[in-house]
């Protein structure tokens, strides 16, 4: 029997991917499919509490099992910024090439350029079991932007043991390294084995 999981998300590419590797066995219900409209709130403080908050959120009206995902990029010397913050960091327009400029402003003349994007998933399953996955990518932040692939901070963010930015990757080759993979392969992987 097909299993219906509903992912809090108003990103349609995001269920699409998630759906081609969490098989047939399963069918992802947008939140328009599963009757939630507008937004969900997102004011955790961290990325676990605030993809808890959104899981749950579609779980108390639908009762049926869903999970959310909340991803930030972590840089260590601006002590884990932008973080949760990393969509608006520049302001509420949620500019990426702004994002980027103040990043770059912020480590100018910095050494340390070390920085992980961290993706975290939150499941809840139909008896209000909860469950968190984690994938994480190490890399560094380069001194300019290289790339036209991807979206957010790719075009800086140059993944461990790689000589190129997420941006100068074509989708498939950013997936063998990128966070949000990672974590759902473990997601799809937990998912496979109920
Ligand atoms: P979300 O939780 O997936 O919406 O991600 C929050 C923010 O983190 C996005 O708006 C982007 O700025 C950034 N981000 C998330 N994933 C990536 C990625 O794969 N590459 C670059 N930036 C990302």
């Amino acid at each position: 029997m097909v299993k219906k999981i509903i992912f809090a998300t108003a990103n349609q590419h995001k269920i699409e991917e998630v759906q081609s590797l969490a098989g047939q066995d399963f069918a992802l219900l947008s939140m328009a499919e599963a009757g939630i409209i507008g937004d969900i709130p997102e004011t955790a403080g961290t990325l676990e509490g605030n993809a808890m908050q959104k899981a749950e959120y579609v779980y108390r009206r639908t009762k049926t099992a869903c999970f959310a995902d909340d991803t930030g990029l972590e840089i260590d010397a601006l002590g884990g910024e932008p973080g949760v913050y990393s969509a608006r960091y520049a302001g509420e327009e949620k500019n990426s090439k702004a994002n980027m400029d103040l990043v770059l402003a912020k480590l100018e003349g910095v050494s340390n350029r070390k920085a992980r994007f961290r993706t975290v998933i939150a499941y809840i399953d139909d008896d209000g079991g909860k469950h968190l996955f984690e994938g994480i990518v190490n890399g560094e932040i380069s001194l300019a932007g290289h790339g036209q692939e991807g979206f957010g901070y790719d075009p800086i963010f140059i993944p461990e043991g790689c000589d190129k930015s997420f941006a100068q990757m074509k989708l498939s080759e950013k997936n063998l390294h990128s966070h949000r993979a990672r974590a759902l392969k473990k997601f799809t992987e937990f998912l496979n084995t109920r």
